[in-house]
């Protein structure tokens, strides 16, 4: 099963799981559609060596995703245990970011057979260093800070990039120090107007043009996130988006600098996954068969140190924030 939002290297995760846990330990296995609403409704076919073969380069999921809630409903834990019976599972492969593994996390503590694999393009689950996901887009993110900066240097403009990130900004982050940004707004770091403003003036004393990167959760000191629509998910998430536009204007303002706002959107979501992205969702898979062999769940399969490792899933759902040691690199390009 597949839950939340999509990203490159799903569909790598899924053939490894069939490929060890069919090829070598005789399993068989069941697509679950659209996440947590599939399993509640019962909704699954049949996933064989077949049936997966050439997926490995494909982007999205072929078992499709939603972000379906059952904590949140009622009974939501019993439709879950119902649905799993129904298709005649042993076990469940989850494989999700935070939301998704948190109800797997519940599932588990309910009795129910589970291991996680973690993906989100967020990069942000505390037991793990890596999540499937974040490389393909965060050197997505670096391709359009690069496309980015020709135009800027030509119309000597300030250029703000709006990437994901609600609540931590490791590809805004990471993209920025990747694509050489001069400024990096972060959820983790609430920005003051006044001081961006001072360091872009100054800049453009010397070098006329100016990348901002800033996260879709960032704040200004004295604000609140800005939001598109006011639209909350099944997980209470408001939909985010729109800061870049609101700081294009402030910006433009009072810098009196020409300033235009990109929002990067689902285009960091999607695509062929990069090689270092099949190649963990690989190594997750491989691993996610083994602990089903061996009758260990309840665990996630995590990276630490470049290798393969697992944690009790719920001491592994828990947000990882950018911290200051990957900030301090980052403010050393500001400027
Ligand atoms: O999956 C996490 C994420 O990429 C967040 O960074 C972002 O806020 C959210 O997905 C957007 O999700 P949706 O596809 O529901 O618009």
């Amino acid at each position: 099963m597949t839950g939340g939002g999509d990203c490159p290297g799903l569909n790598a995760a899924i053939r490894a799981v069939v490929r060890k846990g069919a090829r070598e330990y005789g399993m068989d296995f069941v697509g679950i559609r659209d996440g947590w609403r599939g399993m509640i409704e019962a909704d699954g076919f049949p996933l064989t060596q077949d049936s997966v073969s050439g997926i490995l380069t494909k982007g999205g999921t072929i078992l499709g995703s939603s972000r379906t809630n059952p904590i949140k409903m009622e009974d939501g834990i019993r439709k879950v245990t119902d649905g799993f019976r129904k298709l005649g599972l042993d076990a469940l492969i989850a494989i999700g970011g935070d939301d998704t593994l948190y109800v797997a996390a519940e599932m588990s503590k309910a009795g129910l057979k589970v291991i996680g694999i973690p993906k989100t393009i967020d990069n942000d689950l505390l037991g793990t260093e890596r999540t499937v996901g974040f490389s393909t887009a965060f050197e997505t993110v670096v391709d359009a800070i690069d496309k980015l900066h020709t135009t800027a240097e030509s119309h000597h403009r300030v250029m703000i990039l709006e990437v994901m990130g609600r609540h931590a900004g490791w590809i805004a982050t990471l993209g920025g120090i990747a694509g050489g940004a001069d400024l990096i707004l972060i959820p983790e770091r609430p920005f003051d107007l006044d001081e961006i403003c001072d360091v872009i003036r100054k800049r453009h004393l010397k070098k006329k043009f100016t990348i901002v990167v800033v996260a879709e959760g960032a704040t200004p000191k004295s604000g609140k996130v800005t939001t598109k629509s006011g639209e909350v998910d099944d997980f209470g998430h408001v939909a985010l988006g729109g800061v870049a536009n609101w700081l294009k204007k402030e910006i433009q303002d009072r810098t009196g600098f020409e300033t235009r706002a990109s929002i990067l959107g689902h285009i960091q979501r999607g695509g062929t996954p990069n090689a270092e992205d099949r190649l963990l969702a690989t190594r997750f898979g491989v691993k996610a068969a083994h602990l089903a062999h061996l009758g260990n769940f309840g665990m996630m399969v995590t990276l630490r140190d470049n290798k393969i490792e697992t944690l009790p899933l719920d001491e592994a759902v828990k947000d990882r924030r950018v911290d200051d040691e990957w900030f301090d690199i980052a403010k050393t390009f500001f400027g």
